[in-house]
């Protein structure tokens, strides 16, 4: 009687038993090894943490903390997605490499609704190879020459003109006036000044403030502001647009939007995102190098003298040409330790420090699975300030990109990689260089108040970077 009651008892229980331990052993055999890491809160995960600002020379205490407890790949809980993050140099690459086969571009959805759904930022595939390659011909090196060049030094020139001996503002706003009217001009003719110009630099500074804060879409949210300034510069694109198609048969202009029009291929929805996904791309990230750079090199004097003794000697040169005349190409070429400047100031400040991807396979890397449709953060940021990478990461030092050391611009991602590398880096490179030209042969510098690039994570300076400037006589 008490023997199969006790067989009754026994028996489920360890039939269970039995059940959960085989259940047990094959999830641990199909598990995947994922790296380690914690998911945090649910839904918000360490979203919050990760977006904590921090100073711009460093990679912030989150990452700091979370590699040295888990490594430089790890799992966490970002942006609602389960996500993987990676400060490994090696996977940043491969993830960069695999673009389209691994790996796909993957921006949170407000930054589509913002940006529009056929922004180059956005758009995966064919689609997004047809936008890059007009992109890339609109900035081609013949271009760069020819017709960026000259343009780039006529807006430095007007720039800088308007500085007085002695005066004090704000460097991160001349830089962004600097950057905003040369894309103007380049994507739509628009000339700096301009009422019109004027207006689009507004309704483009409402826009940003939508981009870089949280997606809610209420009256009165900077994200609902944003999407109105989207609209506004929209009907302003396409005002442009109809402009032009109204003179028919006069002559096209040399524009990003003269160059897309000519694309009957694409809608007119499809050229008004591509117009500003470029205005986009190449405002803000080169603006907020050159005030990075202005902030270096007055903290290091040694590399101000250098790069000043290296554009004395190319104005000699221009000046046994002739009187006011204009950079040319070979002037450009020799700007080599500013190209050291410009790289130091990428690698140090980070305007870029990390871009959003997902696996679109099941990824085996270093020992570790990556799961199809996780997230996968590669920071580069982390990579560039790693003091297993680059001795005295904190330090600003362009004369570590002299020599031949090939780790130090292998290691270097200040403009993405593989399939979606930076389309403008050349063009940027060309501004910095331009600009900080006229820069060092006409002024000397100082911070006018104490002030510092912060991530948050876009990149600002707090106080603008006010500086006062002294004319070199
Ligand atoms: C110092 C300045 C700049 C930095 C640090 C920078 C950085 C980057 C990075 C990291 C990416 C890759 C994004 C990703 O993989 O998701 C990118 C893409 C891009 N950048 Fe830049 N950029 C700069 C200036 C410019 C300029 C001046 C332009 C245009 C005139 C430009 C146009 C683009 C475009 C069109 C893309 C998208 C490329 C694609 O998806 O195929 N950038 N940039
Ligand atoms: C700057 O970095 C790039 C890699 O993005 C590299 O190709 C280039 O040689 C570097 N320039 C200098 C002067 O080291």
């Amino acid at each position: 009687m008490s023997i199969t009651k006790e067989l009754l008892l026994f028996f489920p229980s360890s039939l269970l038993a039995l059940c959960v331990y085989f259940y047990l052993a094959g999830l641990n055999r199909k598990r995947p090894n994922l790296p380690p890491g914690c998911g945090g809160w649910p839904l918000i995960g360490e979203t919050f943490a990760y977006l904590k600002a921090h100073p711009a020379t460093t990679s912030g205490r989150f990452m700091e903390h979370h590699i040295k407890r888990y490594g430089k790949i790890y799992r966490s809980n970002l942006f609602g997605e389960p996500t993987i993050v990676s400060a490994d140099v090696g996977l940043n690459r491969f993830i960069l490499q695999n673009e389209g086969r691994l790996f796909e571009c993957s921006y949170p959805k407000s930054i589509g609704g913002i940006l529009g759904k056929w922004s180059m930022l956005v758009l995966v595939g064919e689609m997004h190879q047809r936008m890059r390659m007009i992109s890339l011909n609109f900035l081609s090196s013949a271009r760069l020459r020819a017709v960026l060049l000259p343009e780039v030094e006529r807006q430095t020139i007007m720039a800088i003109a308007s500085w007085k001996d002695g005066a004090i503002f704000s460097a991160q706003e001349e830089a962004k006036k600097f950057t905003f009217n040369l894309m103007a001009k380049n994507i739509m003719s628009m000339e700096p000044g301009e009422a019109e110009t004027e207006m689009l630099r507004r309704e483009y500074i409402t826009f940003m403030k939508g981009v870089v804060s949280a997606p809610l879409n209420f009256p009165g949210t900077p994200y609902w502001k944003a999407l109105k300034s989207r609209s506004c510069i929209l009907q302003m694109i396409e005002k442009k647009m109809e402009e032009r198609k109204g003179r028919i048969g006069a002559e096209e202009a040399d524009d990003l939007l003269g160059w897309a029009l000519k694309q009957s291929s694409l809608s007119k929805e499809q050229v008004m995102d591509l117009l500003l996904s470029l205005l986009f791309a190449g405002h803000e990230t080169s603006s907020m190098a050159l005030a990075l750079a202005i902030f270096f090199l007055q903290a290091c004097p040694k590399a101000l003298q250098q790069l000043r003794e290296e554009h004395q000697n190319i104005a000699r040169q221009k000046r046994e040409r002739g009187d006011d005349e204009p950079l040319i190409w070979e002037d450009y070429k020799q700007m080599s330790f500013s190209q050291c400047v410009i790289n130091e100031t990428l690698r140090l400040g980070n305007v870029v420090r990390f871009v959003h991807r997902k696996a679109i396979q099941d990824v085996h890397y270093a020992g570790y699975d990556i799961p199809r449709g996780w997230k996968v953060l590669p920071v580069f940021a982390a990579v560039h300030l790693d003091r297993e990478l680059y001795a005295e990461p904190h330090q600003f030092n362009p004369w570590r990109w002299q020599g031949c050391s090939p780790g130090v611009t292998s290691n270097f991602m200040g403009y993405g990689g593989g399939p979606r590398l930076c389309a403008g880096s050349e063009l940027a490179k060309l501004e910095i260089a331009v600009f900080l030209h006229h820069l060092v042969l006409n002024f000397e510098w100082a911070l006018a108040e104490p002030d510092s690039a912060f991530a948050y994570p876009y990149l600002d300076f707090p106080k603008g970077l006010p500086i006062k400037v002294q004319a070199i006589a």
